[in-house]
């Protein structure tokens, strides 16, 4: 069946395409959460499933897990995998020192958790997620359901003395209730505008009293995958110093894509 991609779908789907090309046989694989860490899931499952791939995945989320084992792929626990060779994720932003914002899917903990746990990470993006500044993007930050409006009055005593152009604190919602993350917490999103410092923010909202995590990675992100709708893909490694561009061909009559539709 023939199905047209948007370039924006093309581009997620590039960068997974490539992001895969890492992952060999015998490796426990951190499998990120979002749609474009889903169109990695569906590429990593292709390769299970037809040439023979045999991974460990170590989900992210619960919705990734669902995907993951619908897709033909093991998944273990972190607990039981212990360390990961490599994770591949999403990211809402990420800058020139490929330091990111996570969050947007809510599943920033279990992220930050797997992602720290890898010899690498590396992040799949479409161009719109590469910012000069991090924090056009709301910070998400997970915080546990008891007290969180002082800790969200804490954060934003604490956003006064910080460089940041906005300090509009917000709870997540998911219709008329909180947004509840799959460890049972509340997640609050900072509107800053821009994050002069990210590693002062990062440590600084890590100490209030109530904040489980943060979703700024900082020094945790290896590799990003850049895909374009035209099928270019960009490597930029920052250990290496080194961005490579590339060229995928690909064709949307692939199963990936039917499958998609299902
Ligand atoms: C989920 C995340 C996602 O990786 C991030 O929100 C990007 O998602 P998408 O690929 O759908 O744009 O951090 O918590």
């Amino acid at each position: 069946m023939a199905y047209e991609l948007p370039p924006m779908d093309k581009a997620k789907f590039i960068a997974a395409k490539r992001a895969v090309e890492f992952v060999e046989t015998g490796m426990r694989v951190g499998l990120g959460t979002g749609s474009t860490a889903a169109w990695m899931v569906r590429c990593l499952g292709e390769l299970v499933r037809e040439d023979g791939l045999k991974i460990t995945g170590v989900p992210t989320s619960s919705r990734t897990a669902d995907l993951a084992r619908e897709v033909g792929i093991d998944v273990v626990s972190l607990d039981k995998a212990k360390w990961l060779d490599v994770t591949i994720d999403g990211a809402d932003e990420f800058d020139k020192n490929l330091n990111l914002i996570k969050g947007g899917g809510g599943a920033l903990l279990q992220e930050k958790i797997v992602a720290t746990a890898s010899d690498r990470m590396i992040v799949i993006a479409d161009a719109s997620k590469e910012v000069g500044t991090l924090g056009a993007f709301p910070l998400p930050v997970e915080v546990v359901p008891f007290g969180w409006n002082t800790t969200k009055a804490l954060i934003e005593e604490m956003l006064i003395s910080l460089d940041v152009l906005g300090r509009l604190v917000t709870l997540r919602m998911n219709g008329r209730q909180p947004f509840i993350t799959d460890e049972g917490n509340y997640i609050l999103d900072l509107h800053l505008k821009r994050i002069g410092g990210p590693h002062q923010m990062a440590m600084v909202l890590n100490q209030i009293p109530g904040v489980v995590e943060n979703g700024l990675f900082i020094d945790i992100c290896d590799v990003v995958v850049l895909g374009y709708g035209d099928g270019r893909v960009e490597l930029r490694d920052i250990n290496e110093g080194t961005v490579q561009e590339e060229h995928l061909d690909f064709v949307e009559s692939e199963n990936l894509f039917t499958d998609m539709l299902d």
